[in-house]
């Protein structure tokens, strides 16, 4: 592919900034906007920021970075003005089921309003081709496994699985009226280096550590489709391909996930492995919202995007639990 702007909004998160640091390796220029919000420490984003900051310096490539909230519709517009943007890649939002319950309205609000004013923007300034960050939670407690695209998605059951499948619907309707090509890529639990501190397996790996207790809610057999964020970024640049590629008009959804399930108290098994440490488990009632278990298909993504993820959860853990150590080693060191 050829040299492109891309526009990522999220860039100071998790996948946001591994997506930065991927594609401007690759000789791509990044314009990335982010509020920097309190959901978790600003500083683990501030720090996300500097490794992308860093990797554009290396690699001789331009990153712009916007502090701006989503919704801000000047805000938006403005930076629309400034650079001629290739691709959109949507990534900024309030995250999470369980903290979606606390606050709807918010969720609503950024997740619904935020992805409708980037599509608007963004069609005003003749940018035409976009990717949307959805989510397995869409499936909601789908009993087919494993979930397919064409599965009914109209049972979602928290806040934040309903903001998602929100965000799919607008973006079908600015394809429909706009022909903008657009990729829905729905996420399945993402893992790996700078994941997010309120998932799993930051947590646990974390409180094993301290030798804290570890809450599991439920009896541990949940199940989720854990895919290694270094799969999910080649899934996204490979999405970005098929939107941007010449002729036709695109709108797909894909399911982007290892397509392989693990159940909680195997997931606390392996990380106790890596560790050489036990666990102190701390069974809880199930949590609302919660969903028993995601289980992609990936036989579209492989087909289309040529999506191919390759990171089996006990090499994951391992990588994981690596990086915890020596980012752990660098700050003692300080
Ligand atoms: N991590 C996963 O397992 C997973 C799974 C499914 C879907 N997703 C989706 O992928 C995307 C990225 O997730 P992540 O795990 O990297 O989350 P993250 O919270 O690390 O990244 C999201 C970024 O968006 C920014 N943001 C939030 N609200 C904003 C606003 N109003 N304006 C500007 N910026 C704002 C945040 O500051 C943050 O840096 C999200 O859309 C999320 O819903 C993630």
């Amino acid at each position: 592919m050829i040299n492109k702007k891309i526009l990522i909004t999220g860039c100071a998160g998790f996948i946001g900034s591994h997506l930065s640091e991927r594609l401007l390796n690759n000789g791509h220029d990044v314009i990335g906007i982010d509020n920097l919000n309190s959901f978790y420490d600003p500083a683990i984003k501030q720090s996300n920021l500097a490794a992308v900051t860093r990797t554009a310096s290396a690699a001789g490539r331009d990153f712009a970075f916007y502090q701006a909230d989503i919704r801000d519709r000047d805000a938006v517009s403005v930076m629309f003005k400034q650079h001629r943007v290739d691709c959109v890649v949507h990534l900024a939002a309030m995250a999470g089921v369980r903290p979606s319950l606390e606050d709807p309205v918010y969720y609503v609000d950024v997740n619904e309003m935020g992805t409708t004013v980037l599509l608007n923007e963004a069609n005003k300034a003749g940018v035409k081709n976009f990717i949307f960050g959805s989510s397995s939670s869409v499936y909601g407690n789908n009993k087919k496994v494993p979930f397919s695209e064409d599965d009914p998605v109209d049972h979602p059951i928290s806040p934040y699985a309903a903001t998602k499948k929100a965000g799919e619907l607008v973006c079908h309707v600015f394809h429909s009226l706009y022909s903008m090509n657009i990729a829905c890529l729905r996420f399945f639990t993402v893992y790996g280096p700078r994941q997010r501190p309120d998932l799993a397996i930051n947590k646990f790996t974390h409180l094993i550590l301290k030798g804290k207790p570890v809450p599991v809610y439920g009896d541990g057999t949940k199940k989720r489709d854990f895919t290694y964020i270094d799969d999910i970024v080649a899934g996204v640049d490979n999405s970005i391909s098929w939107v941007c590629a010449d002729g036709g008009q695109r709108y797909g959804v894909f399911n982007l996930g290892e397509s392989q399930t693990t159940d909680v108290n195997t997931l606390i098994a392996l990380i106790e492995k890596t560790l050489y440490k036990k666990a102190v488990i701390n069974y809880l009632p199930d949590a609302a919202g919660d969903v028993d278990t995601t289980f992609a298909a990936i036989a579209k993504a492989k087909n289309i995007l040529g999506y191919n993820p390759r990171t089996k959860i006990e090499e994951g853990i391992k990588k994981y639990v690596a990086w915890v150590l020596s980012q752990s080693q660098n700050s003692a060191k300080k």
